[in-house]
């Protein structure tokens, strides 16, 4: 595989992170290191969308300018993608020069070629969304559904993008390519929207929303945020209208844009309408995931609830990121909704990541200093059904990541530390040594070893820094691609001294995160 370009949704600046944001990250931030296992360039894409009317008024109720308020908060997601330890290649914030002047190339190119006109127009205007909604969308009472607020009523003269003139070929597109759109039972929900889609606003008066892109040629119109947005996708890689990088033509298309499941009508709809116009290939893949609640209620401002993903590592605590990204990333099957809690959470890591993987880890190392002073002889066979399984579980991996299935894939890895475990018990190696059977009980535990390496590979895309410990600790090359992986990684000779063996995950205390909480 030459290159996986990958992105997240951008997020909205007129907030701090919260978990639900977290949670893009780090699925986006798995899939992106399981990928630079098996492609020659892996690349990710995230960053911060920063105009728009939200911004504009919540900018003003703190006494700051949009500038400003972009600036603070847009370091913040930096700041929390960094503690998580999200590996982006590169991070675009919508106020950057160059992304706007291409923008604004790319409103313009759409107007001379006639796909974008201007209308008057009276509708319904929903800031959280940042859209306008049809008024059979709307609640019982009239609200948006999605925030529970009344929208505006808004009369403009707008540009206008011509959907409709897309409308067939995005169907067809989406009926004749399955997996398009991940999971599959989101492409009917689109076909359904697409049933009674409209053209759609494309800009704003600036008498009514000051902040954003201004329209080449007409000083009264910025251009609607979605516009703008969804254009990062290209404008981050090196697009414009006439002149494209060679980055550009090497990532593009990209291959899975990761978004949550509320702005799925948004990439699968209006962002191909809007490739369709430029004639650029579309995305191999738009995968929706659903959303995080806290202690299964809705984040809301208002309950008080939202969780900040550093929070999480504090509390906890945590040194590194990693059993807090394991969590996140399989806390749902893909594309369902998923749930927090701190319980759950302490229950969980200190299940997988430090009762089975870690101290599996521990003890066999513990055992070969113990029995062999850290050396593995030569006279170990390693030859073992279990290295059968473990290179099945490799392919099985691949597989459901194929398919976006990064909490199937994470059973997939414990299924095998579960293996392992077992294996180890199966076969009690200190008995072996206790009965005098060196050879056997080392076979044992250089089987062990050997898959505890690929374990160590499997793993590293959710615990990057305790695949790190546990691939130093068997002397393993944690670089190694997956096509690559053998079950000949321990050789023979010294491997380990008793005071090298460090426990790669220590159980999270929960006397001290509750204390911490008060
Ligand atoms: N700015 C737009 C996206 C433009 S992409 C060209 C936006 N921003 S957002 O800040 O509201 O949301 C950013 C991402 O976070 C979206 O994919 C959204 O689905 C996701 N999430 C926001 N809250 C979430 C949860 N509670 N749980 C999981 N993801 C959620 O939409």
């Amino acid at each position: 595989m030459e290159k996986y370009y990958c992105t997240t949704a951008i997020d909205y600046v007129n907030g701090a992170p919260h978990i639900g944001h977290a949670y893009e990250k780090i699925l986006t931030d798995v899939i992106n290191r399981h990928y630079s296992q098996r492609a020659d360039l892996a690349f990710m894409l995230t960053g911060t969308d920063e105009h728009g009317i939200k911004i504009q008024k919540t900018s003003a109720a703190n006494g700051m300018t949009p500038k400003e308020l972009c600036d603070m908060n847009a370091q913040k997601f930096k700041d929390a993608w960094k503690a998580l330890d999200i590996n982006y290649t590169r991070f675009i914030r919508t106020t950057d020069v160059q992304h706007e002047c291409v923008v604004q190339n790319i409103f313009k190119k759409l107007v001379d070629k006639g796909d974008i006109y201007k209308h008057s127009y009276t509708g319904l205007y929903c800031s959280g969304c940042e859209c306008f909604l049809n008024e059979k969308d709307l609640t019982e009472d009239g609200l948006c559904p999605d925030h529970l607020k009344k929208p505006e009523v808004v009369e403009e003269e707008n540009y206008f993008f011509k959907l409709t003139k897309y409308k067939d070929a995005i169907i067809k597109h989406i009926k004749t390519n399955p997996d398009f759109i991940v999971p599959a039972f989101r492409a009917n929900e689109v076909l359904n929207q697409l049933e009674d889609i409209q053209d759609i606003s494309v800009s704003r008066a600036k008498s009514n929303v000051s902040w954003g892109v201004g329209v080449l040629d007409d000083s009264e119109q910025v251009i609607y945020v979605w516009i703008d947005a969804l254009s990062n996708y290209i404008t981050a890689i090196g697009y414009d209208i006439d002149n494209q990088t060679d980055e550009f033509k090497k990532l593009w298309p990209v291959d899975v844009h990761v978004i949550g499941k509320d702005i799925l009508k948004f990439h699968s709809i209006y962002w191909i309408a809007i490739l369709m116009a430029l004639e650029l290939p579309l995305p191999k893949h738009i995968f929706a995931h659903g959303w995080i609640t806290i202690d299964e209620t809705k984040m809301s401002k208002s309950l008080g609830n939202v969780v900040s993903p550093t929070s999480v590592l504090e509390n906890f605590n945590l040194e590194y990121p990693d059993a807090f990204r394991y969590y996140m990333a399989s806390a749902a099957p893909c594309g369902k909704d998923g749930n927090y809690s701190d319980d759950d959470f302490k229950e969980k890591v200190n299940a997988h990541l430090a009762n089975s993987m870690g101290n599996l880890l521990n003890r066999t190392l513990s055992m070969l200093v113990k029995y062999f002073d850290g050396e593995v002889r030569p006279e170990f066979k390693k030859d073992s059904p279990l290295f059968a399984s473990s290179l099945e579980t490799i392919k099985a991996v691949k597989h459901h990541f194929d398919y976006f299935e990064i909490q199937e894939a994470a059973q997939k890895i414990m299924e095998l530390v579960d293996s392992a475990n077992k294996y180890v018990t199966d076969n009690a190696p200190w008995t072996l040594a206790k009965e005098g059977k060196m050879e056997e009980c080392g076979t044992v535990l250089a089987t062990v070893l050997e898959v505890m390496c690929i374990i160590s590979s499997l793993i590293y895309p959710y615990c990057p820094n305790i695949a790190e410990s546990m691939a130093k600790q068997l002397s393993y090359d944690i670089t190694t691609k997956l096509d690559n992986i053998t079950c000949d990684n321990i050789k023979s000779g010294k491997l380990i001294s008793k005071e090298d063996i460090k426990p790669v995950f220590l159980r999270v205390d929960s006397e001290f995160a509750d204390k911490s909480k008060k």
